[in-house]
């Protein structure tokens, strides 16, 4: 935290003195703990977009600039260099893993991959055709039946292990979920296999199948997951903090922060891509269709995967999705006419005035649909995949909100805009 400055907010003739804040990174911002105290006023932000709700150092985004940090190292950087689990153990503690500690952290996700033999039969209640994401916020809250939450504060080792038992578990619970979508029978982690290969293993193998997951699908995964893996005060990553600012346990605010992100405007926007671009090849639209739908004020369509709150240049993680998409298609030609409508959509967008006057780019979501369905997973387990790759950042964030002090109860205000106070009306004079 850089010097505070001072600052003042000047209404109907009165002037209020407020704190200005600095970020490590730049960041900018006047401290209106007191504006209602002091002014009688509340600011009125409905989107949150011009509000902090915290301090936090565990991602920095640049949205002008489309950086992207996580703990101070670049995606690009661990992309390149890490699988999930060390990106994982560095949003969580802070740093990135050494040897001995990376394998304790393996050792322990191993260990929790299992989940309890009478959760199994959860699955088997669900109707055909639940959605996955429905699936997964409601097992993930039934976990804090069968292991009790944080008895203690703080206590270092309890938050390793229920902290490891999440991340492990989510990736199981994710799999038999699909698997029993598929009507197929369970297939159970293994100690043999890594974080990705065990998911992979989990959810194409069968005891009629010989599937063996390729090195380069695995890697694959692993970047996939490291590129969801945080984002700074998202929605899912707000509406987890909202939940955990009441004192509800962990399993609470990660389901919270699950059904968040099952929105199309937010993580099930891989969903809605590959939706989209299968409805434009069924309907035989052309992209000047296509895009003068996503400008029509009176159509509700939307460009899908295009657009940022944050973002107004090219999402880094769109970048990095785009060239693993080519990569992998080109590994395994599949004809897949999806990804060249999604290609010349692309350009056509960028080159339109509407998308460039709006800072309207791809974000993280326009590609890594088309990057699941050409590994084979359902459409319907794509926000699942965004949700097991954020499931580190939301737990840092569960962990930077419990230790912050200034943490409290997040209770906004409002504008009211009802019927003054009005005699009460009998029921027969009513009309
Ligand atoms: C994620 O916050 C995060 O960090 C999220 C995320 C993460 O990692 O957690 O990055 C993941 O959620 C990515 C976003 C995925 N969602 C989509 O792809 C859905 C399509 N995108 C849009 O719905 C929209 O861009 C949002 C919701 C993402 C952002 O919208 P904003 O910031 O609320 O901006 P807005 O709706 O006010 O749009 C500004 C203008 C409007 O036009 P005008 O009123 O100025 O004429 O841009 C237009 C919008 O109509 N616009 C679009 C558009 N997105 C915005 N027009 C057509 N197609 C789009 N996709």
């Amino acid at each position: 935290m850089t010097a505070e400055k001072q600052a003042e907010l000047r209404v109907a003739g009165e002037g209020y003195p407020l704190k200005a804040l600095e970020g490590t990174m730049g960041d900018l911002a006047l401290d209106i703990r007191d504006l209602r105290a002091q002014s009688g006023r509340v600011a009125y932000d409905p989107g949150m977009a011009n509000v902090a709700s915290c301090r936090s150092a565990i991602t920095f985004v640049d949205g002008e600039k489309g950086i992207l940090l996580h703990r101070g190292y670049a995606l690009e950087d661990l992309i390149e260099n890490c699988n999930f689990t060390e990106v994982a153990y560095l949003l969580i503690h802070g740093a990135l893993p050494p040897e001995e500690k990376r394998k304790k952290f393996s050792a322990l996700l191993n260990l929790h991959s299992m989940l309890h033999e009478d959760m199994r039969s959860f699955f088997g209640n669900y109707p055909e055709g639940a959605h996955p994401m429905a699936v997964l916020s409601a097992m993930v809250v039934s976990l804090s039946s069968f292991y009790p939450e944080l008895r203690h504060n703080g206590v270092k080792e309890e938050v390793d292990i229920t902290v490891t038992r999440l991340l492990s578990k989510l990736r199981t619970i994710a799999a038999f979920s699909y698997k029993k979508s598929i009507g197929e029978p369970y297939i159970y982690p293994s100690h043999k296999y890594s974080y990705c290969e065990n998911f992979l293993n989990m959810m194409f193998r069968s005891p009629v199948s010989r599937y063996k997951a390729e090195p380069e699908d695995v890697a694959l995964m692993n970047k996939l997951l490291i590129l969801h893996a945080d984002h700074e005060q998202n929605a899912s990553t707000t509406a987890m903090r909202m939940v955990g600012s009441t004192g509800a346990n962990l399993y609470a605010c990660i389901s919270a922060g699950i059904c968040a992100l099952w929105g199309p405007l937010h993580g099930g926007a891989n969903q809605a891509v590959v939706e989209m671009l299968e409805g434009i090849i069924e309907e035989g639209l052309t992209p000047e269709q296509v895009l003068a739908r996503a400008k029509n004020k009176q159509d509700p369509f939307r460009l899908m995967g295009f657009g940022h709150r944050i973002y107004k240049t090219y999402d880094p993680r769109a970048k990095i999705a785009k060239r693993l998409c080519t990569e992998l298609l080109q590994r395994r030609p599949i004809n897949d006419k999806l990804f060249d409508v999604a290609l010349e959509l692309e350009e056509r967008a960028l080159a339109d005035e509407y998308f460039r006057e709006r800072n309207l780019y791809p974000n993280v979501d326009y590609y890594t649909g088309l990057i699941y369905r050409a590994l084979g997973f359902p459409t319907e387990m794509y926000p699942v995949l965004f949700a097991l790759g954020r499931l580190p950042g939301w737990i840092a964030h569960w962990l930077e909100m419990r230790q912050d002090p200034d943490q409290k109860l997040m209770r906004p205000r409002q504008i009211y805009v009802g019927p003054e106070r009005r005699e009460f009306a009998p029921v027969e004079t009513r009309e």
